[in-house]
């Protein structure tokens, strides 16, 4: 059962990733996945996503149903824990691996994770070593990047981060769902930024 949720989940992140040019432009989505076991963590932001209501009919919600279905079997991560980000933000944000450490499947050239913030959340100003591409599944978010303009994306709108390159994000009345690659340095998780505001 557990691995036909991953599949499925995969699958769906498969169509979701060849289907976008930008996507596959930024990685070839990997021919080298092994199946992983999972140790399952459940969180408030992922109560949230399973309830949230407003991520429904976008044209990628089969990615959502299988979300659905395999977060009991998915860790959700507290990222940011002890970093005095606050309580909120903690219970609210939710993040997950797909592909990589905690995720359903490991791949030697390519990182996957899946986002989810609920409205009305900001995502304060971090950065990592992997290079990035998100897709919004589901919903919109305003994305922010050192040196770039700010830009609102919704589902089937990507962006991407360089190497260090400081970002941030936030959802106003609605919520987003993300789907996350990362290439070149994703053994290194995400840090917060030192300065509040790089814009
Ligand atoms: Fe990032």
């Amino acid at each position: 059962m557990s691995r036909t949720a991953w599949n499925n989940l995969l699958a769906e992140a498969r169509n979701l990733h060849t289907g976008n040019a930008a996507m596959s432009a930024f990685c070839t989505f990997p021919t080298d996945l092994t199946p992983q076991e999972v140790t399952p963590h459940h969180t408030p932001a992922a109560d949230l996503f399973q309830a949230d209501q407003e991520l429904t009919g976008s044209p990628n919600d089969g990615f959502r149903h299988a979300l659905i279905t395999a977060t009991p079997l998915a860790q959700w991560q507290v990222l940011y824990k002890d970093t005095g980000i606050g309580q909120d933000f903690l219970d609210r944000f939710g993040f997950l691996c797909l592909i990589g450490d905690g995720g359903g499947f490991h791949s030697p050239t390519m990182g996957a994770w899946i986002l989810y913030m609920p409205a009305n959340l900001h995502y304060t100003w971090h950065h990592h070593i992997a290079e990035e591409a998100y897709l919004v599944v589901a919903g919109s978010a305003r994305f922010f990047r050192h040196g770039k303009p700010d830009v609102t994306l919704s589902a089937g709108q990507t962006i991407q981060h360089d190497r260090n390159q400081p970002h941030a994000m936030e959802t106003g009345d609605s919520p987003v769902l993300c789907y996350i690659t990362w290439r070149n340095g994703f053994d290194h998780l995400p840090v917060l930024s030192q300065a509040k505001d790089f814009r």
